[in-house]
């Protein structure tokens, strides 16, 4: 079926998750992470997803920005940086105001501009998408921005994939869905959309019964692969 939705992942797809890390690293409050922000940043990542996971098996769901910084102050301690406060608030107000990756208006634009419904569909809440949206000036690109806040639980959840049929009204084959994530690409290629799995890190696939139709290096291609 032909596309008419193309659908985005936030965190790691559209915005940049490493960047409130770098970024702390190389202002002069933070001497400390200089050397160690590649690891806060990648277990911040882990353990915020891992806690999503979680919560969602055995119900226990609180929004994105709880378990953000849950993830967090665990990469805090594990890295032994959790005794700066300074350093924590600075993290987690960078998080708000993440960078787009530098393709994205552009990749989004040319999707409006040849009539795709265009959405992101995130496990942030609403208003952490609102401060990632605002922040990386997309807003106008997006006809919306779907969060899991409105079923209370994350993804892979299929009741999460669902509200994009309940939004646009579509198929599901005619949805592009996009995310970096692989366990994402994976679950929702077994949820029934088309996928593209961004691997800019060159990761190995992930090891799940289904396998992503699309594998890119960045979003720039996205048009193309649409049929734009
Ligand atoms: C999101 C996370 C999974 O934006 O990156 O949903």
């Amino acid at each position: 079926m032909a596309i008419t939705t193309c659908v985005f992942d936030a965190y790691g797809t559209l915005f940049d998750v490493t960047a409130a890390a770098r970024q702390a690293a190389g202002e002069p409050a933070f001497p400390a992470l200089k050397d160690k922000w590649m690891d806060v940043a990648t277990q911040w990542r882990l353990k915020q997803l891992q806690y999503t996971w979680l919560r969602a098996v055995v119900d226990a769901h609180a929004d994105f920005w709880d378990v953000t910084q849950n993830g967090l102050d665990w990469a805090l301690e594990s890295t032994g940086l959790d005794g700066d406060a300074a350093l924590r608030q600075r993290l987690l107000d960078l998080y708000w105001e993440l960078a787009a990756y530098p393709e994205v208006p552009a990749m989004l634009t040319a999707l409006k501009a040849a009539g795709y419904n265009t959405a992101i569909l995130s496990n942030g809440s609403p208003a952490m998408l609102d401060g990632a949206v605002q922040s990386a000036g997309v807003g106008d690109v997006l006809d919306d921005v779907l969060s899991v806040e409105s079923v209370g639980v994350f993804k892979p959840d299929a009741r999460v994939y669902d509200l994009v049929g309940q939004r646009f009204h579509c198929a599901t084959d005619e949805v592009l869905f996009v995310s970096s994530n692989g366990w994402d690409a994976g679950c929702a290629t077994g949820y029934g959309f088309q996928t593209a799995w961004v691997n800019r890190a060159g990761e190995p696939l992930d090891r799940l019964p289904w396998t992503p139709a699309h594998v890119l290096s960045d979003l720039t291609t996205i048009p193309d692969l649409a049929g734009a």
